[in-house]
């Protein structure tokens, strides 16, 4: 991973990180003593955020960020570039279900919508306005949080409903999406030393799923920890759990 430099601390940036599982990332990235940048839309929920983590000991700083928004997410961008102008980490764990219902014949299209904006267009608008930050970096690392009802894979098959979720014409496909989008990454950032991978957390208990699931959120933050933490010659354009690689 990236070299401790005195005038340049490693620098992450998590999307989504006021809560849940995108909290308990920049809470074990900052445990690495990185400088880990807080991205949220909301002033109040952002700032709650960053004083808990510093009253941990994170060096966690706020980024105001929505990311379905062009002028915010360049706004992070530049707060970023006058912060010191290289980004080693990007995790964007920011995203939404779009509610229910998402039966394909009940869904609305402006569910869809509102739903591949935030977890697929968000994604790809922060990262290429990061990018040339990443770029500065000797190695860096982009964790996208998917999800494992995004494989095609296990929603064609017949493992069990907690890995494929209910049936979903928006969530589900946003993260097929955003895989298949992550590949494309992968493709042309190869032999940048920019490693990107898709991270899926489990079923945890988060706002998310109305707190059904069963597994806590720093359970949820390990594999993007481990995938924002590669070494030179890991993956690039990989899908994974805890327990390994995930069936596309
Ligand atoms: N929980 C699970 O079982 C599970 C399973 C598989 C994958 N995931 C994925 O893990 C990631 C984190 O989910 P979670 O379970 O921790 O959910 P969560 O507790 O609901 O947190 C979602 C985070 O995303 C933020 N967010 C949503 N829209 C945003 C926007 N437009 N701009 C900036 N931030 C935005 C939320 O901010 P606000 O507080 O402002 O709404 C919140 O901080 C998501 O990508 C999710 O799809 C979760």
């Amino acid at each position: 991973m990236t070299e401790e430099n005195q005038d340049h601390p490693t620098t992450a940036l998590v999307t989504g990180a006021n809560k849940g599982i995108g909290y308990e990332i920049a809470a074990g990235l900052g445990a690495l003593g990185w400088s880990v940048g807080v991205g949220a839309r909301d002033d109040e929920r952002r700032e709650a955020a960053v004083r808990s983590l510093r009253a941990s000991g994170v060096d966690a700083f706020g980024v105001p960020l929505d990311v379905t928004d062009d002028a915010s997410v360049a706004a992070a961008a530049h707060l970023l570039q006058e912060r010191g102008g290289r980004l080693d980490v990007l995790v964007n764990n920011a995203g939404i279900t779009g509610g229910l219902p998402q039966e394909p014949t009940l869904v609305s299209p402006e569910q869809i919508r509102a739903v591949v904006e935030t977890n697929v267009i968000g994604v790809v608008r922060v990262t290429n306005a990061l990018l040339p930050l990443l770029r500065r970096s000797p190695a860096a690392r982009i964790v996208n949080m998917s999800s494992g009802v995004g494989s095609l894979t296990r929603q064609s098959g017949t493992t069990d409903a907690l890995s494929t979720g209910p049936i979903s014409a928006a969530y589900s496909p946003s993260k097929t999406f955003l895989n298949a989008v992550t590949v494309q990454y992968a493709k042309e950032l190869q032999g940048s030393g920019i490693l990107i991978n898709l991270a899926c957390p489990g079923f945890v208990a988060t706002d998310l799923n109305g707190f059904r699931g069963v597994r806590t959120p720093e359970q949820g933050a390990a594999i993007a920890l481990r995938l924002a933490t590669l070494p030179d010659d890991g993956p690039s354009g990989g899908y994974f759990e805890d327990a390994g690689v995930i069936p596309w």
